[in-house]
């Protein structure tokens, strides 16, 4: 059966675009046709400055989430990162057989040094680590496919070429894994700013839909999105990339086509207000599950504890093997 693995990191509140690019696809289809594993990725939350309670909160948050969008951990593994060692030991494995090199060139390491240093702060080493950790976490459940948003591509490629070296230096150990990405929506954009992603780490909110904005704000905040001079609704990324940006969202929400849905408009104020209401009609049922879940957060903990059993007895046998392939001494 094929293995699925992907996750979602506790650095703020999960966005539309976690939703759109990721978490959807997750619930919708791969839970279903495959064997799936869905993580807090709590240990890539500390690679930046970060407050430990708040880290602490948003992890239960975002499981309770996962969860609230139709994870059913009758079907998938639903766990904390930091919950199962494994990740943590094989990425140190992977540290060896990565360069540092290639990781100065990943294009997140690079843009997130840059804000860093430019506030005058220093830059962890883990930062620098983080894909890494990232193919660990792929590999040691032995992955076929990653559905992620766009943004995540490169990371993914740094992690087939990983477990291809490592394969070739020490015998075949990891699956080599691929990324899939949604047919709309693989990059939302900020909606005050639609040349950069919707980010939940980004300090300016007004561009964000968070999954638990409540209505009247996500209608605030798709109304006073930032549209292109002109008039004529056009799907044009790079000449009209707000208007892009609305379209892609509405026909992700309605399974529809962009191109398509540009010709049904005639004006940027229609446009807002469908898409408006298409999320606030696609978030409803989240909101609400979530409401009602956090209202027991036994049962969220006991789903992760259960989770995390899981995930450790899949994860265990391919760690211990790529240990004793690279030429460490078993325990015994
Ligand atoms: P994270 O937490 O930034 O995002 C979680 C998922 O949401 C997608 N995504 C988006 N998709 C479309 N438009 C957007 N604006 C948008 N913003 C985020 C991301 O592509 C991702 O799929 N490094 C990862 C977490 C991670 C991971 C992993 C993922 C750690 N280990 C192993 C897969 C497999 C991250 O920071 O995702």
């Amino acid at each position: 059966m094929t293995r699925i693995f992907s996750g979602v990191k506790p650095t703020g509140h999960l966005t539309l675009g976690n939703y759109l690019g990721a978490v959807r696809r997750w619930a919708a289809t791969d839970q279903h046709r495959a064997d799936a594993l869905f993580c807090v990725v709590d240990l890539h939350a500390l690679t930046v400055e970060h407050d430990p309670a708040r880290v602490r909160r948003l992890s239960r948050q975002a499981a309770t989430l996962l969860l609230a969008a139709g994870l059913d951990p009758a079907l998938c593994t639903v766990f904390v990162q930091s919950h199962v060692d494994e990740h943590a030991r094989l990425s140190y494995v992977l540290e060896c057989t990565a360069t540092d090199g290639e990781l100065r060139r990943m294009i997140q390491y690079k843009e997130k040094s840059v804000r860093a240093r430019a506030a005058g702060e220093s830059v962890r080493l883990s930062l620098l680590t983080y894909p890494v950790l990232m193919a660990a976490d792929i590999l040691a459940y032995g992955t076929d496919e990653v559905p992620v948003g766009d943004d995540q591509t490169q990371h993914v490629e740094l992690t087939r070429d990983l477990a291809v070296r490592f394969n070739q230096r020490y015998g075949h150990t990891f699956v080599v894994p691929k990324a899939t990405r949604p047919a709309v929506a693989a990059r939302v954009m900020d909606l005050q700013e639609p040349t950069s992603k919707m980010g939940k780490s980004h300090g300016a909110t007004a561009g964000i839909v968070y999954l638990l904005d409540e209505p009247e704000v996500v209608r605030k905040k798709i109304m006073r999105a930032v549209t292109d001079s002109g008039r004529e609704v056009e799907y044009d990324r790079e000449e009209k990339p707000g208007v892009a940006n609305l379209l892609d969202v509405l026909a992700a929400c309605e399974d529809g086509n962009p191109e398509e849905l540009a010709g049904v408009y005639e004006s940027y104020g229609a446009l807002k207000k469908d898409t408006a209401e298409a999320v606030v009609e696609l978030l409803r049922p989240v909101r609400e599950r979530h409401a009602e879940l956090a209202a027991d957060p036994g049962y969220v903990d006991q789903v992760l504890k259960e989770g995390a059993e899981r995930a450790r007895g899949m994860a265990r046998p391919t760690v211990d093997a790529a240990y004793r392939a690279i030429g460490l001494l078993p325990a015994g």
